[in-house]
């Protein structure tokens, strides 16, 4: 029988004490199947709530790691047709830091032969959230400002480059003066450093102009300087934790200012509004990234093999994803 490598776990927990490099069966595609190669799979932040059991929905275990991947379909099961061998897919989404995996024919999402393969591996999570951050969530004039936190995360840098081309203005708060220069080449109006006391100079970076939407994926300190910036009726959108703080909520502005939180959760989007939805978000993502108009910095890419090493590049500071390959 055939065998492939997989990265697993028996246990929820940190990836470094968790995660297993196994071999496991490769799947024969059933009737209505497509067996699916593994080209590139990326690490997310939500990859570590799923191994540590702390994510909206887990898996059952033992379970193979990693939720995004691009691959190609391999072999096809009894009945398949309209489908070749070599299309560009979404690697089978329950495990992708695995070379092999099965699933039904009528549930593949297509990747355009005109997306390059590094970023159609980094395409399926967190530029679809930037993409409905920005049109599903408020409706906003051309013109508006947005501040965001982790502007150097994959939803940040694509926030920048689609508000850009949607002709919205963007403060992007980060941790690191080197991120300035980067993130203003790719489109960023303004890029602050936390902690700065750069909330009081908010008027300034505007020309007096109120902040529409606040996008949240920090928590504590840097999401109550975003309460604090946004205008009388602003929304801010929480859709990550980082730091795992509570967002402590200024009570004056909700009253004098009328401002809005709200959450936000692509998986839900995905259960929710159906595929025809999804392949809208999907559609206008491709486009940019096929025209160039989207493109996602890449930091270092490993083998499955190794995983903790890539797992510790991935905790540091950097501004592109890092990548697995098998
Ligand atoms: N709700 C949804 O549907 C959804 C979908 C996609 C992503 N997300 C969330 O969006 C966020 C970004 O995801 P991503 O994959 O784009 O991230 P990423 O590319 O892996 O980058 C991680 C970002 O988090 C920052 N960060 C990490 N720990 C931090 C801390 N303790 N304090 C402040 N900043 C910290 C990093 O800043 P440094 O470089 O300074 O370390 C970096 O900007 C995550 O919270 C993720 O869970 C949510």
């Amino acid at each position: 029988m055939a065998e492939h490598k997989a990265i697993r776990h028996h246990e929820f927990g940190k990836p470094q004490d968790v995660l297993k490099l196994e071999t496991v069966p490769t799947p024969e595609p059933a009737a209505g199947e497509v067996r699916v190669k593994l080209l590139a799979a990326t690490i997310n932040p939500s990859d570590y709530g799923m191994i540590g059991g702390s994510y909206g929905r887990l898996r059952e275990l033992p379970a193979v790691a990693g939720r995004e991947g691009i691959g190609e379909v391999e072999a096809l099961g009894e009945g398949v047709t309209g489908i070749e061998v070599g299309m560009k897919v979404r690697f089978p989404e329950e495990g992708t830091w695995q070379e092999y995996a099965c699933m039904p024919a009528a549930d593949l999402l297509f990747v355009p032969d005109a997306v390059p393969v590094e970023q159609a591996a980094i395409s399926f999570i967190n530029p679809p959230t930037a993409y409905c951050l920005l049109k599903k969530v408020v409706d906003l004039e051309p013109g508006s400002w947005i501040v965001q936190n982790a502007g150097n995360s994959a939803v940040g840098v694509s926030v920048i480059q689609m508000a850009k081309a949607m002709g919205f203005k963007t403060i992007s708060q980060v941790r690191r003066e080197e991120l300035i220069e980067p993130l203003k080449a790719m489109g960023a109006d303004h890029v602050v450093i936390e902690g700065s006391g750069w909330a009081k100079q908010a008027k300034e970076l505007t020309g007096g102009e109120p902040i529409r939407l606040a996008l949240n994926s920090i928590g504590g300190e840097s999401a109550t300087d975003q309460i604090k910036v946004l205008g009388t009726g602003g929304t801010q959108v929480t859709f990550g934790g980082m730091v795992g703080d509570l967002v402590r909520f200024p009570t004056r502005f909700l009253i004098f200012n009328d401002v809005r939180l709200i959450g936000f959760w692509w998986d839900k989007f995905c259960k929710t509004q159906g595929a025809e939805a999804v392949k809208e978000v999907m559609d206008a993502v491709y486009a940019m990234m096929a025209d160039g108009s989207l493109k996602l910095p890449l930091e270092e890419t490993f083998a499955l093999e190794d995983i903790l090493a890539a797992v510790e590049k991935d905790k540091g500071p950097r501004l592109g994803k890092v990548l697995l390959k098998p």
